[in-house]
């Protein structure tokens, strides 16, 4: 890559992470939480004290199954960010992501920008790397780029929505599915499978899973807007600003399928509770821990609500909390009964 070429890789990360933390860049269409309620237990028989939110994830344990998923990197600024992100997610013992690490494949000078290990030693991590990018670097590659960063698993983000609307986006989506399933079995590390906020079908959820996909994570539509993010960029007409698959959506619809994470327009704790009512195993977000001026009173905050949730619902592990009872209706129950999901199944269980 020539060196215009990684200084506009660079120039874009940091205009993305300016947008997001001061733009409307969210979707007008929500999420679908809204639509999802739990059934009130007003004897839940325990006591706060002992709901226990702990969670096993890529061997390690959680005090919540919550993420902050993978955002940035690779321009100087970016280093701060993921420190402060880092910071937080050990000291309420959670997971995190890093951001694309492409750059430092171009430039690995900027390897330190997604250094986090020395604020979070313990913390499960997640290395990232873009689906249109697995052909060109190869295994070999991002397998040392993981090491460098000690990263526990590989993400692999798929963003056909936002790579269309760039200016100048990647455009070859040929192949992919190929060499995820390449990764999968060659890597050494589990490959976890994220979208970018437009969604993941159940259709999809089967290539990846028969592809060797370790999880998912399904980031749906109703949180950060990455088409809106290029729009902003471009200046160009809004078409797909609200294309995708709502979250809540995307969780009932995959979950069955394999090991499911929840991301796009989760804000709070309680929508991370109904995101393992819904069937995903973990939940985590992005633009909140970007946006909070204090990410580990954020986090401490998710936890905490996470947990009344709980107990208001009469759940004492996670375990209880995946089966607690929901009611679904509006556009959620709509979207799931045209998908040939019963929305009230979640109610009768
Ligand atoms: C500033 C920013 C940068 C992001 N960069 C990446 C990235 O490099 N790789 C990736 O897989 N996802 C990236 N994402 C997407 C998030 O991981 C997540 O899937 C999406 O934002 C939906 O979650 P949210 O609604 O909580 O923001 C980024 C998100 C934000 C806000």
């Amino acid at each position: 890559m020539s060196k215009a070429n990684s200084t506009t890789i660079k120039s874009r990360k940091s205009d993305h992470v300016l947008a997001a933390r001061k733009r409307q860049v969210e979707y007008s269409e929500p999420a679908g939480f809204d639509d999802v309620r739990f059934v009130h237990n007003c004897l839940p028989e325990m006591d706060f004290e002992g709901v226990d939110a702990s969670a096993m994830f890529l061997g390690k344990r959680l005090s919540a199954p919550l993420i902050i998923v993978g955002m940035t990197g690779g321009y100087p600024g970016a280093e701060k960010i993921n420190l402060k992100l880092a910071a937080a997610a050990e000291a309420e013992g959670l997971a995190m992501g890093l951001g694309s690490q492409r750059a430092m494949l171009e430039k690995p000078g900027l390897a330190s920008t997604y250094k986090v290990r020395k604020a979070a030693p313990t913390i499960p991590l997640i290395g990232n790397i873009g689906g249109c990018q697995l052909s060109k670097y190869g295994v070999k590659k991002v397998r040392s780029m993981l090491d460098d960063v000690e990263a526990d698993a590989l993400a692999i983000h798929l963003n056909p929505l936002q790579e269309v609307c760039q200016p100048e986006g990647d455009k070859k989506f040929s192949g992919i599915l190929a060499q995820i399933g390449i990764f999968a079995r060659d890597l050494g590390l589990p490959v976890i499978v994220k979208e970018t906020g437009a969604g993941i079908s159940k259709e999809a959820a089967v290539q990846l899973k028969k592809a060797g996909a370790a999880m998912i994570d399904v980031s749906g539509a109703g949180g950060t807007s990455w088409s809106k993010v290029e729009y902003l960029r471009s200046g160009k007409k809004p078409v797909f600003s609200d294309w995708g698959n709502p979250t809540c959506e995307c969780i009932a619809n995959c979950s069955g399928v394999i090991e499911t994470i929840a991301s796009g327009g989760l804000r709070d704790g309680l929508d991370a509770a109904k995101s393992i009512a819904l069937g995903a195993s973990f939940a985590g977000a992005a633009l909140p821990f970007l946006r909070a001026a204090d990410p580990k009173k954020e986090a401490a905050e998710w936890k905490d609500s996470l947990k009344i949730a709980m107990l208001l619902s009469g759940s004492k592990n996670i375990a209880q909390l995946k089966k607690a009872a929901l009611v679904i209706t509006g556009r959620t129950a709509e979207g799931m009964e045209r998908l040939g999901i019963d929305p009230s199944k979640y109610a009768r269980r």
